[in-house]
């Protein structure tokens, strides 16, 4: 490991998601130490394409971390601590739309949060924030990754709501049908508390989310089948890593986040972790 921070420091952070555990050329292996312990994986920073990305694999290297067990506070602390301003992630889904059938990808635009028991802010002490979050992902993100994607030759669906469930158990028929009325397209474990926590720290976020499946099925006979989950996303694997490559280089070396909460608060959660 290397403590050593690079040079430039990488602006775009990569949140790989199921399917997605390395990216980067020639990959430096960094040791972040964080205030909520270890990282996912460690985070590698390294060549993409000729700019310095910082990645990390949400469920760890080797799959070992459920949805409800991912360091969902070190992950995105460490992000920040390094220096990024801008997150590209990458997400499996179930749709529960007959718009958006398996193989689609979608830049969700809107969240509906269903978990419960995470860790899901970075002020959760004395420093009392309340955090603007009516848009959850950053709208000129979302814009350049729509422009790289289509300049790419993909299709691509502009917008979606995400309901974020638990899990680790996909829905019963009746949730499923429930998350339709409430105005969800999209299914996924863990899309909160990330998307919360990096706003909290002012990191600009756009998410491309796959859909492997069709949730509980449209027909009383059909239901998501985590193998078949499985296969599709390893069948996308070369499709998704080219998109998020795409997105990545087509964000602006001097692209800066709407800030949501003060400077000097986000200051002084990165700061905590000086002493550490
Ligand atoms: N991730 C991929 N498919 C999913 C589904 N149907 N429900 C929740 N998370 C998912």
């Amino acid at each position: 490991d290397d403590t050593t921070l690079p040079s430039p420091t990488p602006i775009v952070g990569v949140i790989g998601g199921s399917g997605l555990y390395s990216l980067l050329e020639r990959p430096t292996t960094l040791d972040v130490p964080t205030p909520y312990g270890p990282t996912s994986s460690p985070i590698t920073v390294g060549d993409l394409g000729g700019v310095q990305v910082a990645f990390l694999a949400r469920h760890g290297s080797a799959h070992t971390l459920p949805p409800h067990r991912v360091p969902y506070r070190a992950n995105i602390w460490a992000m920040a601590s390094l220096g990024v301003h801008a997150l590209v992630s990458s997400s499996a889904v179930g749709s529960l739309s007959p718009e958006l059938p398996p193989c689609t990808f979608v830049i969700p635009d809107q969240l509906i949060d269903r978990t419960w028991g995470r860790d899901d802010t970075f002020f959760d002490g004395d420093d009392v924030q309340h955090l603007p979050f009516s848009d959850p992902y950053c709208a000129r993100l979302r814009a350049i990754a729509m422009d790289a994607l289509t300049d790419a030759g993909e299709q691509v669906r502009a917008s979606g709501t995400t309901v974020v469930v638990q899990g680790p158990r996909f829905s019963t028929r009746a949730e499923s049908r429930w998350y339709r009325t409430l105005g969800a397209d999209l299914v996924n474990m863990t899309q909160y508390p990330e998307a919360a926590l990096a706003a909290e720290l002012n990191l600009g976020m756009v998410n491309l989310s796959y859909v492997t499946d069709s949730d509980a099925g449209e027909s009383e006979d059909d239901a998501v089948d985590p193998v078949v989950v499985l296969d599709r996303l390893a069948e996308a694997q070369l499709r998704i890593r080219s998109a998020i490559a795409a997105i990545t280089l087509a964000i602006p070396n001097d692209y800066r986040a709407r800030a949501r909460v003060a400077d000097e608060a986000v200051r002084r959660v990165l700061e905590a972790g000086v002493a550490i």
